[in-house]
């Protein structure tokens, strides 16, 4: 049976080997950026399991006053295409019904993904050239205003039998931390390691692994 959980700061080893099977290694996140954000982010993010096996997970933040940020979310292969992609989306967007705007990067060539929040209200709100670390453009897309509202309501955020209550975990649903960002979006580029390195509020250790960097979500 599917369940979601929040994921914490002990959960970042779960995540890591997501990432591992999910995304090539020139697009995974370092494990200290991955824990960092575990730990930053506990609120905003979520893991699916399957009879207790991590099958995928998203992780959203706050970056801004009034601003969500979908950081990452992939699936397992297996369990594409059967409406968790859109639950663990609902998950983030409830944990986050109190922000005014939400945005996320994706690869001009994932269709798949693009048409996933664009059937959740998200539009593409600019194109950002050479984003990822191979060269290619991202899509900025934000959600807000009436799509925003449509959208809580469409995920049954805050009803009963609806998503607001959710997996609050061993940290009890507490207020995650309000991460920086480095004027504004580019601060989660993945492959922008120095950048993330030079962070203020950045506190991994920046691990030097082969195939740490290179992907937003
Ligand atoms: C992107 C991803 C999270 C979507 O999750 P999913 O569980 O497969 O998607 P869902 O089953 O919830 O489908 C939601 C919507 O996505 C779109 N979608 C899903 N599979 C699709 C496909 N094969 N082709 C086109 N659109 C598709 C549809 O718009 C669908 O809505 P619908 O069911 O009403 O038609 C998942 O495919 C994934 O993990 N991909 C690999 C990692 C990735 O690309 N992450 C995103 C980086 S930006």
């Amino acid at each position: 049976m599917i369940s979601l959980a929040r994921c914490g700061e002990e959960d970042a080893g779960k995540v890591e080997e997501l990432e591992r099977l999910i995304f090539k290694p020139s697009e995974q996140y370092t494990m200290s950026f991955i824990a960092w954000l575990c730990r930053s982010c506990s609120r905003f993010s979520f893991i699916a399991y399957d009879d207790g096996r991590p099958v995928g997970y998203i992780i959203s933040c706050v970056d801004a006053p009034g601003q969500g940020h979908v950081v990452a979310v992939g699936l397992l292969r297996e369990y594409r295409g059967r409406g968790l992609g859109r639950q663990l989306m609902c998950a983030s967007m409830c944990s986050l019904s109190n922000v005014e705007r939400l945005v996320l990067e994706v690869r001009v060539s994932n269709e798949v993904a693009q048409s996933l929040y664009r059937s959740l209200g998200f539009h593409v709100a600019d194109q950002l050239k050479s984003y990822y670390s191979d060269g290619e453009d991202a899509y900025y897309m934000v959600m807000e205003d009436e799509a925003r509202r449509r959208a809580l309501k469409a995920c049954g955020c805050g009803e009963e039998g609806g998503l607001e209550g959710l997996g609050k975990g061993k940290d009890g649903g507490k207020e995650g931390s309000r991460v920086g960002s480095k004027e504004g979006r580019s601060w989660w580029r993945r492959g922008a390691r120095e950048e993330r390195g030079g962070e203020d509020e950045w506190e991994g250790e920046g691990d030097e692994g082969e195939g740490g960097v290179g992907r937003n979500i």
